[in-house]
């Protein structure tokens, strides 16, 4: 399935792109918000794109081709924000977009096991490859790490009610034959979990897929390093859209605007998590859980 960028509409309002800014797509995938973004800049302004997946890469700078500006897109993990403009001689910026996690071809054709309802090798990486020194998949996590570990995880990056249960069938299973593909993980998960919660609306594989997947790409350690270092570069009017998906995430970065606002450095512009209206939800599903936070620099 093509992705959709969510919430476009209040994401170019809020960040109020002006003629000659600096831009930064810290997560540019295809280049779905940047490609109706860039035009804003005109032919003065510049853009840079980060992806951590190549295949991400190939297509934005294929599709950026339109933009009136420069657009520079570098292969990287967004942990590395100063490191990145550094190596591009970009000092100061004036907005930045995050739109964190995975695109809808990522989570649905990639074939890096990210989906429970596909059987594919069980990777769940960022990188579509190993260039950037990823070196544990989830299928190193579910048979090397130890029980609590497995449990804590699932529990604290899924949210999960049965992540001991889950834990424990996951290193019995192991015991007898290597977990590889998501298929096996599938089935441990539901023969753990009882018959009731296998019937709900939600599939039982959900939460412990999304904690993997969190646990594996680090990604709250990423966010967590990302923000200080954006807001470094931000000149000062400089503005930082976040768009989050889950709350771990969410609280992660309404947390982190907020020491921003208490130190009177910036100044939130969505005075509450602005979130996609109906026709969003039934047009794009996948936007329902999104939420945008925009704060400028004062
Ligand atoms: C939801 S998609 C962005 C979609 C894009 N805004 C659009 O509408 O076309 C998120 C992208 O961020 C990338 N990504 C996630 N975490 C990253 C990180 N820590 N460093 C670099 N890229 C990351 C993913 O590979 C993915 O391509």
């Amino acid at each position: 399935m093509a992705h959709i960028p969510v919430l476009l509409k209040p994401t170019i309002e809020y960040l109020n792109l002006q003629a000659g800014e600096v831009f930064v797509d810290g997560t540019i995938n295809a280049g779905g918000h940047t490609i109706a973004l860039c035009p804003l800049l005109g032919s003065t302004g510049l853009v840079v794109g980060i992806d951590a997946d190549s295949e991400a890469v190939k297509k934005a700078e294929h599709n950026l081709q339109t933009c009136p500006c420069p657009v520079k897109v570098v292969k990287n993990n967004f942990r590395y924000f100063d490191q990145i403009l550094d190596q591009l001689k970009v000092k100061k910026i004036d907005a930045v977009l995050l739109d964190l996690g995975f695109s809808s071809d990522q989570l649905e054709s990639s074939g890096r096991g990210f989906s429970f309802l596909r059987d594919e090798p069980l990777s769940m990486t960022l990188a579509n490859d190993d260039t950037l020194g990823q070196l544990v998949t989830a299928k190193d996590a579910v048979n090397s790490w130890s029980e609590t570990s497995l449990a804590d995880i699932i529990y604290g990056f899924g949210e999960e009610h049965f992540s001991r249960r889950i834990a424990k069938a996951i290193v019995d299973y192991r015991t007898a034959k290597e977990i590889i593909t998501t298929g096996q993980l599938v089935t441990i998960i539901e023969g753990a979990v009882p018959i009731w919660y296998r019937r709900r609306k939600i599939h039982p594989a959900t939460k412990t897929f999304q904690a993997l997947r969190i646990a594996v790409n680090d990604e709250l350690g990423a966010l967590q390093a990302v923000l200080p270092q954006i807001w470094g570069h931000l000149n000062s009017g400089g503005r930082l859209a976040v768009i989050s998906f889950h709350s771990l995430e969410a609280r992660l970065v309404k947390d982190w605007l907020k020491t921003k606002v208490v130190a009177g450095e910036g100044k939130l512009l969505t005075k509450k998590a602005i979130k996609p209206d109906r026709t969003e939800e039934l047009a794009n599903p996948r936007s329902r859980s999104a939420q945008l936070r925009v704060i400028k620099k004062l």
